[in-house]
């Protein structure tokens, strides 16, 4: 019999070290409100859609209400109560009073935290920038105008923030008998992958999966792929780039690599949602969710991708346009994953010009 127990998860939230005895399915933002008492990390749409929910997990802004708790065992997690002794929240808490720029409130936690995501990193922070970092939080009293002004005025000078580059590592799986497994990497899959559920579903960034089942994942087995190293990267040959399957839309985005050959894909990744699902959302999810709305895929198609499938039979690649076979379809096997995306170089093919 499968057990119902809940698993018990470590993450260190604001730096303390907390644990807290879960379903690894349960959205992170349930656990932060619920458990933790961290009530600054809103809940709005649960789709990704309004920032009301944005954390910092591992250095980088995320919507809380798409991630799951298994998913962040053993991450960093910073909600926006843990900015108040931090460099850069300082200065954009004071810059948003200052500028007036809260009114109801609700959205303010939200925009802070994707401030700091701005702030910290190495990007600009004139105005089209402040837009392009805040393009994932709705204010529902419209105050965009002031803040924007707070921001401007906060990230007059980059900050310095310790959060930044906070880094958990992952050193073991995640378990719930037949209801959630984080292995660590393929090998461990496939030679323990019968002691789950055949008819589980494989999670990455779960941005897809998590709205698809009405922002909770109910009793879905899940395999979440999302902490294998091998699934991840951007690497190149004097032929080809090779993009694993759960690499971000951010990671995508802002690569040389993609940037200088494929440059298509790179205005497509910045197109996908907010920052807080470019950081979270995969390259991999987004072919296999197959949606004729996906941003990444036109990209793919110009640039005749083939679509690297693996199992524990073997891999096999197939051409995208033989992969996707209609609306949510693809010619996916039973027990098989999209391991990476492989891109012909081709020389000027898809320069934007
Ligand atoms: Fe709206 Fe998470 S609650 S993005
Ligand atoms: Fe009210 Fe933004 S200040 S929703």
């Amino acid at each position: 019999m499968p057990s119902e127990k809940p698993t018990r998860l470590e993450m260190n939230v604001n730096g303390v070290n907390r644990t807290v005895s879960a379903d690894p399915r349960t959205p992170v933002l349930e656990v932060l409100r619920e458990e933790f008492g961290l009530r600054g990390t809103k809940y709005g749409c649960g789709e990704g859609e309004c920032g009301a929910c944005t954390i910092i997990a591992d250095g980088q802004t995320i919507c809380a209400c798409l991630a799951t708790c298994g998913s962040l065992a053993e991450a960093e997690v910073t909600t926006v109560e843990g900015l108040e002794n931090d460099p850069a929240g300082v200065r954009l808490f004071n810059s948003f009073i200052d500028n007036g720029a809260v009114q109801c409130g609700f959205c303010t936690p939200g925009f802070v935290v994707s401030a700091w995501g701005l702030l910290t990193s190495a990007k600009k922070t004139d105005a089209d920038s402040i837009r392009d970092a805040l393009g994932g939080n709705l204010c529902r009293c419209t105050g965009y105008t002031k803040i924007i002004e707070a921001v401007a005025d906060a990230g007059s000078q980059q900050v310095l923030s310790p959060l930044s580059s906070r880094m958990g590592s992952v050193t073991a799986d995640v378990c719930m008998p037949q209801r959630y497994w984080r292995p660590r990497t393929l090998a461990q899959l496939f030679s323990e992958n019968a002691r789950f559920a055949i008819e589980a579903r494989f999670i990455a960034g779960g941005t897809d999966l998590m709205v698809q089942n009405e922002h909770h994942l109910g009793d879905l087995p899940l395999i979440d792929i999302s902490s294998m190293p091998e699934l991840s990267g951007i690497d190149e040959t004097e032929q080809q780039v090779r993009i694993g399957a759960t690499t971000t839309w951010s990671e995508i985005r802002y690569s040389s690599i993609v940037g200088e050959h494929f440059p298509l894909l790179s205005l497509a990744a910045a197109e996908i949602g907010g920052i807080q699902i470019q950081n979270r959302a995969t390259i991999g999810g987004n072919i296999v969710n197959a949606s004729p709305a996906a941003d990444g895929l036109p990209a793919l198609y110009v640039y005749k991708a083939e679509i690297e499938l693996v199992s524990a039979e073997g891999r096999r690649t197939v051409p995208i346009c033989d992969f996707i076979t209609g609306p949510g379809r693809t010619g996916l096997r039973g027990g098989e994953m999209v391991s990476a995306v492989l891109l012909a170089k081709t020389g000027t093919a898809g320069r934007v010009v």
